[in-house]
């Protein structure tokens, strides 16, 4: 049987859960892929750090080493960034290595890139675990749904938003609290940017709308608005109409047969199979014409959990080194064009508060109607000069939304619009 050797770029949190179980599975790995796995060199940045498990003798500080050695047939980076990651990948593939990467930001940036190294050169690309960890995602509309139209693809494909949205939803906290405790429990990043704000969500929807809609999205297509204005009365209000908040990344194809694709709070009612998502869990849900509804579940991060999906794909690839095969490559015949955001329509909950003086809702009213944006219900609470309108629209664009916010806010019957958040839904 031949003997597959593989170099691994990074040895951190997933890295070393790929090396551990790696060597302690190596038997059954073996008779799975049809080829011996042997981890034989491992990139990091810090040589003296502490790595329990890791044999000192596989590791290098040379990264270059590993993707220029001849010996050497897979390359897993989990080493994560742009560069230099991305040279590296693009060498080890100029060599002739297949490769597993998790990493969604240079994929989401440079994947077009990558496909077509991947291409030129008659290697595998594989990247499972850069979108939902554990959860197997990619492959299933790679391969598994790839005889359906894919219509609209909803996740939840940020664990720590989740985690947030979850613990103020379950305890009426605010955000900045809830941050504060998801810091401490090791849930969130000590800068939590690229969760809070979406950039994270960003590149995993950019990763699955190219897959779903045989196009090249990168996530500068991707419109993008974090949780950090979410408040604990937007999420009180939520409850008491029955929905909950949550941060989705959405990629749906337009009437005009454009991609959508954004990541943004979105009030979901409580009886959607996503609202039940909760904590640090991933879950993405995809409505296919011909399947139906499909929803995929579990794990989003984490080093095992991750090092899951990165060994499927390493089995997957050294199965078709076996039999001298490759697996799918790069889809993006359709070449669909990107809808901008402010065409793109959704419903809206809007927050406003106002002054409880005779005539208020009308002129309210008046004002979504100059926009040609259509109220579906409004309620009113409180009383006085503290008094609040709460506004579901019809299906509306996001300029003429964007219009109508405007002039109400000009408006002197409004004191202030205190929030604006998209609704899940049909939008006629
Ligand atoms: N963590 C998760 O749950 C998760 C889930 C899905 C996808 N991912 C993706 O997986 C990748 C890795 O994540 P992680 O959490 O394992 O990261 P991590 O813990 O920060 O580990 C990164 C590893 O790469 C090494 N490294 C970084 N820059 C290097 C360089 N220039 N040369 C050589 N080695 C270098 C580091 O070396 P030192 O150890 O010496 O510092 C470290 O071992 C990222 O792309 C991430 O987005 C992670």
């Amino acid at each position: 049987m031949k003997t597959l050797q593989i170099g691994m770029l990074g040895c951190g949190n997933v890295g070393v859960e790929v090396a551990r179980l790696l060597t302690s599975d190596s038997g059954d790995f073996k008779a799975r892929a049809g080829a011996e796995l042997e981890l034989v060199k491992i990139a990091v940045k810090d040589m003296e750090k502490a790595r329990p498990g890791i044999a000192k003798k596989l590791l290098t500080s040379d990264s270059d080493s590993i993707v220029n050695d001849a010996d050497i047939e897979i390359i897993i980076e989990v080493m994560g960034g742009i560069e230099p990651a991305r040279k590296l990948l693009l060498t080890a593939m100029k060599n002739g290595k297949s490769v597993i990467t998790a990493n969604k930001a240079l994929l989401a940036k440079h994947g077009a890139e990558l496909y077509d190294a991947a291409s030129a050169n008659g290697v595998d690309l594989y990247y499972e675990a850069s979108v939902g960890g554990a959860i197997p995602i990619l492959r299933p509309l790679r391969d598994s749904i790839v005889g359906d139209h894919v219509t609209r693809i909803m996740g939840i494909v940020n664990g720590t938003t989740n985690y947030i949205l979850t613990k103020m939803d379950e305890n009426g906290s605010a955000f900045a609290d809830v941050l504060k405790e998801a810091q401490a429990l090791g849930y969130a990043e000590a800068d939590p940017t690229a969760d809070i704000e979406g950039h994270d969500a960003a590149a995993k929807a950019a990763i699955l709308a190219g897959l779903a809609f045989h196009s090249r999205v990168s996530v500068d297509d991707v419109f993008c608005e974090g949780i950090s204005g979410i408040t604990a009365t937007d999420i009180s209000v939520a409850k008491a109409i029955d929905h909950v908040i949550k941060l989705l990344a959405i990629a749906e194809l337009t009437s005009d047969n454009k991609i959508s694709v954004r990541v943004h709070p979105t009030l979901i009612p409580r009886a959607h199979p996503l609202a039940s998502v909760r904590n640090a869990f991933n879950a993405v849900f995809v409505e296919a014409e011909s399947a139906g509804e499909l929803m995929f579940y579990g794990r989003g991060a984490g080093g095992e959990p991750t090092a899951s999906a990165i060994l499927g794909d390493l089995i997957a690839v050294a199965r078709h080194k076996s039999g001298g095969s490759l697996g799918a490559g790069e889809s993006a015949y359709a070449d669909l064009e990107i809808a901008a955001i402010s065409s793109v329509k959704t419903r809206y909950l809007i927050r406003l508060n106002v002054a409880d003086r005779p005539g208020v809702l009308a002129t309210v009213a008046q004002i979504f109607a100059s926009h040609n944006v259509s109220i579906q219900t409004v309620r009113q609470s409180g009383r006085g000069e503290d008094a609040e309108l709460i506004v579901m629209t019809h299906g509306a664009s996001d300029a003429s939304l964007s219009a109508t916010v405007k002039e109400l806010a000009g408006h002197d019957v409004v004191k202030s619009v205190e929030s604006v958040i998209r609704v899940e839904g049909a939008t006629s």
